[in-house]
């Protein structure tokens, strides 16, 4: 069978506001798709959307099932949605807070499943969910606690949902570390120190780069014989 085309496809990403979330809806657009970028703050996500071709823009926040619930009612049909959102909370055992774990899990798990209770009776049966894990989930270290067991718990997610909404297809994508933008707040010798012991924890001896992400998410949306799988993009850092 044909790998499905995005041509005509409406795609809505959520997160796609920056970094990996907006260069996924850039590939997406460029391959033919319409594009809804979702974010919590719909000025970010209507600005992201204008400088696209094909795209609009709702407000969704995934710590809020009334905006995922009104987003979900703003839209006719969808084909693809995919989730790059995150709400890292780094903090040593001892220190955690209790609404930012709750956070994390919103942005990575509680939300994702919001958005499938909400949005997949709107999608076509050939269509998909992508997720977003994260190589921490296979490397755990200090202070990443959260952040390993919320990308972990995305695995198990995605092969949930992939078993209960078949047809539609649920599969997640796992970067390494990716020069995605979301670093450039660091001092940019620091920023080079870790991407350069990043780089050494690889089998492929570097980091990421944005184009390495979008086109495992084109794949695994055209993919029509993949579903319930975590795709590792991470240059082969489990295994290193
Ligand atoms: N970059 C890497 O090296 C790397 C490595 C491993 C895994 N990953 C995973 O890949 C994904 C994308 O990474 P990234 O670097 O692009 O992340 P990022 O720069 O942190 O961007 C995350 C996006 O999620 C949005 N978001 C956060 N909470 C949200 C919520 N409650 N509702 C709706 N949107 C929300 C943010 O919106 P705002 O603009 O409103 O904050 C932002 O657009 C993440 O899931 C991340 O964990 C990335």
């Amino acid at each position: 069978m044909d790998k499905q085309s995005l041509t005509a496809k409406t795609v809505m990403v959520i997160g796609g506001t920056k970094n990996i979330g907006y260069a996924i809806a850039r590939r997406v657009a460029t391959a033919g798709a319409s594009v809804i970028i979702a974010g919590r703050d719909h000025a970010s996500a209507e600005a992201a959307a204008t400088e696209l071709p094909d795209a609009t823009s709702v407000r969704l926040d995934l710590d809020d099932e009334a905006t995922i619930a009104e987003a979900a009612a703003s839209i006719p049909t969808i084909d693809h949605i995919v989730i790059t959102a995150a709400a890292h909370h780094n903090a040593a055992v001892t220190d955690l807070e209790q609404d930012r774990i709750v956070g994390a899990f919103h942005a990575k798990v509680i939300g994702p499943l919001l958005v499938a209770k909400h949005l997949t009776p709107k999608m076509a049966a050939d269509g998909s969910l992508v997720l977003f894990s994260g190589v921490a989930a296979w490397r755990p270290a200090a202070p990443y606690s959260v952040m390993a067991i919320t990308n972990g718990a995305v695995q198990f997610t995605t092969s949930a949902l992939a078993k209960e909404l078949a047809p539609i297809r649920v599969n997640a994508v796992s970067p390494g570390i990716i020069d995605s933008g979301t670093y450039d707040r660091m001092p940019a010798d620091e920023r080079e120190s870790f991407f350069a012991q990043s780089a050494r924890s690889t089998l492929a001896g570097r980091v990421g780069v944005l184009d390495d992400i979008t086109e495992a998410v084109i794949w695994l949306l055209t993919a029509q014989f993949v579903s319930g799988e975590t795709i590792h993009v991470e240059g082969g850092a489990r295994h290193s």
